[in-house]
């Protein structure tokens, strides 16, 4: 087996985040963690030294891979700059974009009233500040976007906005979120490479390949 990766290191993000209301509720949403945990396989397969930081997912912690789980985007961050420096951070997680403003330390009494209204506060962007490192930036920084329509003119949008190198763009108009295909765009600042639809396992080894063929050229 080629080993493309070897010697190189890739932080990764993969999973939801969970943000708690308190010690029972919290917010989260359905990424299931499966394209990122096949993803961190597929660059292991390869060669990398891969650390995935998980959100709570159901998947086992894929092989070779050192992975660090955390509950909510705040642990994710600090999780990941702790990994760094690396030569690839690659964000996969679906980051839930709010918290609430306060974590009860003790459960709200759903009979007495106290839920009238749940203050939120912006979380931080994972991919966007590492983007924007002055140190330690990874050579390769890849986000992932989902969006329904205009795939590519978003993502195109995306990779200026969070200022990554690439953006993953995937359409998730038919049951990608928590199913087992997925067909991507990899679109740069000057380029747009556009896989089949394939297994996630198999999407994850092509976007795996063209990392090893860019790190050659970036890193
Ligand atoms: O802005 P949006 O959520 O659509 O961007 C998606 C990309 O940004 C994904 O790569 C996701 O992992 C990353 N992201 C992040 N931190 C956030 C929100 C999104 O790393 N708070």
């Amino acid at each position: 087996m080629t080993s493309p990766l070897a010697g190189r290191r890739i932080v990764m993000t993969a999973g939801p985040t969970l943000e708690a209301i308190d010690p029972v509720r919290f917010i989260s949403n359905r990424s299931s963690g499966k394209q990122g945990y096949a993803l961190a396989s597929a660059c292991a397969e390869l060669g990398a030294e891969v650390v995935l930081v998980s959100g709570p997912t159901a998947l086992n912690d894929p092989a070779g891979v050192e992975t660090v789980r955390i509950e909510s985007a705040r642990d994710m961050l600090a999780a990941v700059e702790t990994a760094l420096p690396a030569d690839v951070f690659i964000a996969v997680a679906a980051v839930a974009d709010w918290r609430p403003a306060e974590a009860h330390d003790r459960k709200i009494k759903g009979n007495k009233g106290e839920m009238g209204s749940l203050a939120l506060v912006e979380n931080p962007d994972i991919l966007k500040t590492i983007s924007q490192r002055k140190d330690e930036r990874p050579g390769l920084v890849i986000g992932f976007a989902a969006e329904t329509h205009e795939v590519e003119d978003h993502a195109r949008q995306k990779l200026a906005r969070k200022g990554c190198d690439w953006i993953v763009a995937n359409d998730v108009s038919g049951d990608v979120m928590g199913g087992d295909e997925n067909a991507i765009a990899i679109v740069s600042s000057d380029d747009v490479w556009r896989s089949q639809r394939a297994s996630k396992p198999e999407i994850a080894g092509l976007i795996a390949q063209r990392i090893a063929q860019a790190v050659v050229e970036t890193c």
